[in-house]
């Protein structure tokens, strides 16, 4: 049999392989996430995420001028408290002072508008118990009283100079009272990048130990069930209507289906956010000489962006765009 139609034509030289390629990975669509550590003299490793390290006020000012200088998207700041600092309403995170606005302070005097400055909008760095809201008396997370404090912290972010809040914890009806509050106090340019499809995860595991999380117990009321696909999308599109200006679904790799399903859907921007057990099982892989670390990034981003993500959030971003 000689066939007729030969796909292999056009996979026969780099040049012609470049010229059909349908997805491409470019620099600005890539989002570095970063740890800012109170009370650090030097950045610190984080063991289970290697070659990123916790930031010190200074050495976060010198990344963040890194991502500007890459060419980045954006970066993503969590904050890190001094454990003395976390209670069990997470008041540290809308305080000024707090270490993750102190942040935002310092990346923006470094970078001013050169690169998309985010923030995640979240309790559980500053809870000491570890979960993403306040507890109700019988210590379960209480939804609405959480959105009270949601809403203190985007509008501490927003004063500390955020262009985008990236509220994280999945509580019902988050984007609509931190937009409602950001444009009642007089920040309505600032964009809302909502984790609309966040799942409770395993491939977290590696974050707890970066943001030094007190958690007992899991996410499981409010994160979703991984075995849900159409919920995903369902999520997505409640927080569009809530006003969301760009909607994400994490962890990426495992979760594909999703971000195709609201890629489909959303008339906003897409995110991904291959997240930190993503990066560190292709560093430990690549450390044991399993796994040729480079090519597996390159693979697991473009995949990303294949499946349908407009932006990415990965710890390896500015390696990528130094290719
Ligand atoms: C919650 C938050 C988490 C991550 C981002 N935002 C942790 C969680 O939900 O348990 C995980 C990111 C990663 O694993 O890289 N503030």
């Amino acid at each position: 049999m000689t066939p007729v139609i030969r796909p292999r034509r056009l996979r026969a030289t780099p040049a012609l392989r470049d010229l059909v390629r349908e997805a491409r990975v470019h620099p600005s669509q890539l989002v570095l996430p970063v740890f800012v550590r109170d009370g650090l003299t030097e950045p610190a490793p984080i063991s289970s995420l290697p070659g990123v390290r916790q930031h010190t006020l200074d050495s976060l000012r010198r990344e963040a001028a890194a991502v500007a200088e890459a060419g980045l998207g954006g970066i993503m700041l969590f904050g890190v408290p001094d454990e003395a600092d976390k209670d069990a309403a997470g008041s540290a995170g809308a305080r000024a002072d707090g270490i993750l606005n102190r942040g935002l302070r310092a990346v923006r005097a470094e970078v001013g508008d050169a690169t998309v400055v985010m923030a995640d909008t979240c309790l559980d760095e500053f809870t000491d118990h570890g979960h993403c809201g306040v507890l109700d008396a019988a210590g379960r997370v209480d939804n609405d009283a959480t959105l009270d404090a949601y809403v203190r912290l985007a509008v501490a972010q927003a004063e500390a100079g955020a262009h985008v809040v990236g509220p994280s914890g999945m509580m019902d009806g988050q984007v609509a009272a931190i937009r409602d509050s950001l444009d009642a106090a007089g920040h309505a340019e600032v964009a809302i990048l909502a984790y609309s499809a966040k799942y409770a995860s395993a491939f977290y595991g590696p974050f707890r130990e970066a943001v030094g999380s007190s958690l007992q117990g899991d996410r499981r009321t409010y994160q979703q069930d991984p075995a849900n696909r159409r919920e995903g999308l369902r999520e997505a599109l409640l927080d569009l209507a809530e006003g969301a200006d760009m909607v994400m679904v994490k962890p990426a790799m495992s979760y594909l289906d999703v971000l195709a399903d609201v890629a489909a859907a959303s008339d906003v921007p897409v995110a991904a956010y291959q997240v930190s057990g993503e990066y560190a099982m292709i560093c430990a892989a690549a450390e044991r000489g399993w796994l040729d670390r480079d090519a597996m990034l390159a693979e697991t981003v473009t995949s990303i962006v294949r499946a349908g993500a407009d932006i990415v959030l990965t710890y390896a971003a500015l390696e990528l765009a130094a290719r």
